[in-house]
């Protein structure tokens, strides 16, 4: 007879593991709309615009290619991004050098994966790093940052952790502009973490995914500061708001060639390649355009906007907040209004997102999904809940700029009235 325990039995790797807390939160948002209850989704970090008109033509266009593409992708691809990536980086790139994947979620897992040692993770840093690498059977090892330095990584903070590790390979995962903080790393903050880099001869991997979504199109790419050891990834997720097309890619530095040939080797075993259309459809987005240009600036001057409307707003109110300057989200900290709120059971920041969801509709992640010591009650907040195809187009045919005072209230109410239900909540 069948023994049902060796049938069931799951990788011990798996224990624990629990859906992503973003993805489960956008179906705990769903739940409540479909019950007709209020929710205001500042939970989960999608983007708000629509994929620009020429990449969904390019991408039509492409319906009918069916062949398998190669395992690194497509070639004119990997020229595009390889041109696009020593644009906006200044960082010679050869398209060898790039390795497509289906999303950069997947070739950050399949690098965590591909690396053997410790890996470093600054705290506050994106929810799937730390899963990813316990998947891979690695536990991260936290560098704590802190408010009174914009939650940003500290060189001193990275040579302390460097030293207590020791001589084993260490991988640090860098991420800017920054999910969930909104910080971006200036150029002199990246020559001084890349420094430390160097000296302990890091593995880097710069997570560069909203790099196009800084709000002055001032994004400071890692590699040009750190290039034998950075691994750069991005994609078409957030910038081109495509991030159900599933197409990402890394770029490898010509001294890490035997990472990029096992994660290529990795990739022919398992996905085998990005869906073919797709990878076409990108080749126009990472050609670039005048069009395109002018979509991103939009884009950008939108999220500026918005962000700069909620961090001022919550600011006023005493919680404490970096201003956002990249990306689309804020990590507010509501340790500052625990002695004179009304809310004195809250001693977690979960126990925080669930009643502010149950009391607002607001919907908000706790900061210990992020690496966060829970009792400091910080939320992740992405100000994404609004139109963006509206707003994008408001903005283009010049019907409205973005910094008019009647541009959120028009173009972004449920933000506003999110932002102003939280406020109303963390009053005595
Ligand atoms: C910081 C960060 N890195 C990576 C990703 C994954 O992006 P992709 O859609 O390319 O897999 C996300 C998506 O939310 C993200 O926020």
């Amino acid at each position: 007879m069948l023994n049902s325990t060796r049938t069931t039995s799951l990788n011990p790797l798996l224990e624990g593991l629990r859906p992503s807390p973003t993805l489960a939160m956008s179906m705990r948002m769903r739940e409540r709309a479909a019950a007709g209850e209020e929710v205001y989704r500042l939970g989960f970090g999608q983007s708000p615009f629509p994929v620009p008109e020429e990449v969904v033509q390019a991408a039509v266009a492409h319906i009918r290619e069916k062949d398998y593409l190669p395992v690194s992708g497509l070639w004119p691809l990997r020229e595009a991004v390889a041109a696009f990536h020593q644009r906006t980086s200044g960082q010679p790139c050869s398209p060898e050098q790039v390795l497509i994947g289906p999303g950069s979620k997947e070739l950050i897992f399949n690098l965590q994966f591909a690396f053997e040692g410790e890996v470093l993770l600054p705290a506050p840093s994106w929810v799937s790093y730390a899963p990813q690498a316990r998947l891979t059977g690695k536990q991260p090892r936290w560098i704590h940052t802190g408010a009174q330095h914009q939650w940003k990584l500290q060189p001193a903070g990275l040579e302390a952790t460097c030293e207590q590790v020791g001589d084993v390979p260490k991988l640090l995962i860098l991420n800017s502009p920054n999910n969930p903080s909104g910080q971006s790393f200036s150029p002199e903050e990246c020559r001084e973490l890349a420094a430390v880099a160097r000296r302990y001869g890091l593995l880097l991997l710069s997570d560069e995914i909203y790099g196009e979504l800084h709000h002055e199109g001032r994004h400071s790419c890692m590699a040009p500061y750190y290039p034998e050891g950075t691994v750069v990834t991005g994609g078409i997720s957030k910038w081109c708001g495509a991030g159900g097309w599933r197409l990402g890619y890394a770029i490898f530095p010509p001294q890490l060639q035997w990472l990029q040939q096992a994660m290529s080797s990795m990739a022919s075993e398992t996905y085998s390649a990005v869906s073919a259309p797709i990878q076409y459809a990108a080749v126009n987005a990472f050609r670039g355009s005048q069009s395109l240009d002018d979509y991103l600036q939009a884009s950008r001057r939108i999220l500026k906007a918005i962000g700069q409307y909620c961090y001022r707003e919550l600011r006023q109110a005493g919680i404490t907040l970096p201003p956002p300057d990249g990306g689309f989200y804020l990590f507010p900290s509501f340790e500052s209004c625990k002695g004179r709120w009304k809310h004195q059971t809250i001693t977690t920041d979960r126990q925080l997102c669930e009643k502010l969801l149950d009391e607002t509709g607001v919907a908000l992640l706790p900061g210990s999904d992020f690496g966060c010591d829970p009792a400091s009650l910080c939320a992740r907040l992405a100000y994404v809940d609004f139109d963006g195809e509206k707003a994008l187009q408001a903005v283009q045919n010049g019907h409205i700029q973005p910094e008019d005072a009647a541009f959120i209230p028009e173009y972004a109410p449920l933000i506003q009235q999110a932002v102003q239900r939280v406020r109303e909540w963390t009053m005595p």
